[in-house]
């Protein structure tokens, strides 16, 4: 009952039936339609409401690839389309089979029967079939089993096999409002998992307070759910190049690292500067290839496990809003927290004008480039495949000292994030690569960083829910602002920490960036918040002593017993680590503090590194110390500021 008296206190009953002028949009009928005897017919279970202005027209459905309908010939005779109509508009031949997981776009007419607008196709019962597979694993959600039932009568349980029934395919014409907004056509998208409004309306180039419209949600009531449809008002015919392409077979997973202990030391330097690039550049690809494949499989297995949505990674916000329901009932669908409007959505024409046309002036690195949005500057980073989990994760989170991201766009296949800008750059410029001598960060600068680091990291494992592991924190993945703050950037490879029982999570695969990676999840891939801690460490270690992890001593893994064995000459020790560019203007026993704060985030043993709340009270009580003595030294030496 609690769950009736959601979707009634939601959906605005009066609206839809209290004066036949008012033309009432579409109340999205959420988890109802995995409760076949629910036929209320009040939401739209078993229907959208006849309420446009015309009784037919030419409507479009979403559908995705899977044997065995999965090419143009068994998909257009399972939603009764024209084979040729489907060819054309996905851009491939008649005869094409797609692979699996391809968003396909169906072309059909749509018109009233009775109250309800549908698209009718007709299906032969199989053996096993029930109304809900047919209409939500065969149809994936096109259907419902209420409104099988009654086009079909009213067998819930068994249906014979054999029997020829009519499907009728959910689908809509624009109300007159819609009309003249110059809406033409409603698309009826299949919602899948990690899909929210904005980003399904941004890839249709819909405006997403219209597409909120079109389905009685607004702003404040964003959640859909996988294996329903959304509305989506179109103004042009969808094309094939607004469906996303499923990721690439997963390649192999990457050789196990190995950890060489061998005593060739002697060789010489320059055949260690290839290794280590054809290692980095091998790690790059592995990297690249092992996110797809992690997403493909994440997709996969989301979809497989029915009763245990805490299993899936998409879940950490459903787990918090979506309702407790019966056993027996919905449990299996997952709560999609949408994306708030606080992320705007751009046309790519606006990033074009922003970027002068993607123009050489304005590239960063790689497919990042810099833009002006009304004045103010962006970074703008183009990316294929699935980003809804870093879309999601930096949707939630509000740190300064996490990079925030402002804005999406989706264009032919890619996604496109404008972020915030940090004028300053990676730190990783700052402090070793290709560091010209205007670039020059004084000791207390340095402190400032690292807590700024500290703090962004301790937001993510302690203020996020579930706690969030960033796995890649490096010098390349702090930017600086125009005041010298750090913000953590590049969420792409975070992750829950508490998707699996226990303190540490497994995996099989290691990404993060070498020079970084803690002893325990290279070697044994044990996942949890320490691993940020032992990053953070090394990312200190290169902050102090201005030089890249991995250049000090080859294998960061024993960084911890090489460099900061113990030992009581520690002054001794500190000249030859802390950065010989502060030329000693630092106090001493603060680098003998700092050095050891490194040396216990680099502890080989997870257990006995600290908690990231306690590095930031540790650098908190540093960066006073380090202010302090900074002004007692103000009178004097002033070779920095
Ligand atoms: C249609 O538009 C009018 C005027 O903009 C508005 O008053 C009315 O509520 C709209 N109808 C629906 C169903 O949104
Ligand atoms: C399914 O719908 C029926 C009729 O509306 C209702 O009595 C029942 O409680 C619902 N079951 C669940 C699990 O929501
Ligand atoms: C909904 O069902 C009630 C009775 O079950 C019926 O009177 C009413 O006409 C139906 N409304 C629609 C739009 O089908
Ligand atoms: C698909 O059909 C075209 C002609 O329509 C033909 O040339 C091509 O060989 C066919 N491809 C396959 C794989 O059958
Ligand atoms: C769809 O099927 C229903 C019931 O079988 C029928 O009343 C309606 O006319 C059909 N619509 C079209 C467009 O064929
Ligand atoms: C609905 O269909 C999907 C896709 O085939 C499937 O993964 C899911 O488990 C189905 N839901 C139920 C409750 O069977
Ligand atoms: C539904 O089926 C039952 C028998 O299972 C039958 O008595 C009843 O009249 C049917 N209702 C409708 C609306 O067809
Ligand atoms: C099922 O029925 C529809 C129309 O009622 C017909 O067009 C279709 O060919 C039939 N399918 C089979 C396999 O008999
Ligand atoms: C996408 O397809 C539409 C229709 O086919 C076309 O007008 C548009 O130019 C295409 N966009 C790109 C970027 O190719």
């Amino acid at each position: 009952m609690k769950f009736l008296n959601l979707i009634i206190s939601v959906f605005c009953l009066s609206l839809i039936f209290s004066s036949s002028l008012v033309l009432a949009q579409q109340s999205y009928a959420r988890k109802a339609t995995t409760n076949c005897s629910n036929t209320d017919n009040s939401t739209t279970v078993l229907g959208y409401t006849c309420n446009g202005v015309s009784k037919s027209c030419q409507s479009y459905l979403t559908f995705r690839a899977l044997s065995p309908y999965n090419a143009v010939k068994s998909i257009s005779s399972l939603l009764n389309a024209e084979p040729s109509q489907v060819a054309q508009i996905n851009s491939v031949s008649e005869n094409t089979t797609f692979d699996s997981n391809k968003e396909v776009i169906v072309p059909v007419g749509c018109s009233c029967s009775g109250p309800y607008y549908q698209s009718n196709a007709s299906y032969v019962v199989q053996s096993d079939d029930t109304y809900f597979v047919i209409a939500n694993n065969t149809y994936q959600g096109l259907s419902t089993c209420q409104a099988l039932q009654n086009e079909n009568g009213n067998l819930t349980k068994y249906i014979y096999s054999g029997t020829n029934i009519t499907v009728p395919l959910r689908c809509a014409c624009p109300t007159e409002n819609q009309t003249n907004d110059g809406i033409k056509y409603l698309l009826s998208y299949l919602i899948t998992w990690g899909d929210t409004v904005s980003l399904i309306s941004a890839r249709f180039g819909a405006d997403t307070g219209t597409t909120f419209e079109a389905n009685g949600l607004s702003e404040q009531d964003t959640n859909i759910y996988p294996f329903t449809t959304l509305l989506v008002p179109l103004q042009e015919p969808p094309s094939s190049n607004q469906t996303l392409t499923p990721p690439p077979p997963p390649p192999s997973p990457p050789p196990p690292p190995s950890s060489s202990t061998s005593g060739s030391k002697g060789n010489s330097k320059k055949t260690w500067i290839y290794v280590v690039v054809g290692v980095v550049g091998g790690i790059v690809v592995c990297v690249v290839g092992v996110v797809i494949f992690l997403v493909f499989f994440r997709r996969k297995s989301a979809r497989r496990s029915k009763t245990d949505p805490v299993s899936s990674s998409q879940s950490f916000e459903a787990l918090e809003k979506s309702p407790k329901v019966g056993e027996n009932s919905s449990v299996f669908l997952e709560s999609l927290s949408s994306i708030a409007l606080s992320i705007k959505t751009y046309s790519f024409e606006e990033l074009q004008l922003a970027t002068d046309n993607f123009s050489p002036k304005c590239w960063i690195k790689g497919s990042v480039y810099c833009g002006t949005f009304n004045g103010d500057f962006a970074a703008i980073k183009k990316m294929n495949g699935d980003v809804s989990e870093e879309i999601r994760l930096l949707n939630k989170i509000n740190h300064m000292n996490l990079i925030r991201l402002s804005g999406v766009c989706f264009h032919d296949g890619h996604w496109y994030l404008v972020y915030e800008y940090a004028a300053n750059g990676p730190l990783s410029d700052w402090i070793y690569k290709n560091r010209s001598d205007d670039k020059f960060l004084s000791w207390t600068q340095r402190i400032q960083i690292a807590l700024d680091a500290a703090t962004g990291l301790n937001y993510l494992h302690s203020y996020t829910s579930p706690p969030q592991v960033h796995k890649n924190i490096s010098s390349s993945n702090v930017l600086l602002d125009s005041d010298f703050r750090a913000k953590i950037t590049n969420l792409g490879l975070a992750r829950s920490a508490e998707a699996q029982e226990g303190e540490f999570a497994l995996t099989r695969h290691i990404v993060g960036t070498k020079g970084y990676m803690a002893p325990e999840y290279l070697e044994n891939g044990l996942v949890s918040t320490k691993i940020d801690v032992y990053a953070f460490g090394v990312l200190l270690l290169e902050i102090l002593s201005g030089k890249e992890a991995t250049t000090l001593c080859g294998n960061s893994m024993h960084i911890s017993e090489t460099l900061l064995g113990g030992g009581n000459e520690e002054n001794e020790k500190l000249k030859d680590l802390i950065d010989p560019s502060l030329e000693n203007n630092y106090p001493p026993e603060l680098a003998v503090f700092m050095v050891r704060l490194v040396e216990s985030c680099l502890s080989k043993d997870p257990t006995p590194r600290p908690i990231m709340d306690e590095v930031v009270q540790s650098l908190s009580r540093a960066l006073t110390t380090s202010l302090n003595w900074e002004m007692s030294n103000m009178s004097g030496d002033q070779s920095y500021s």
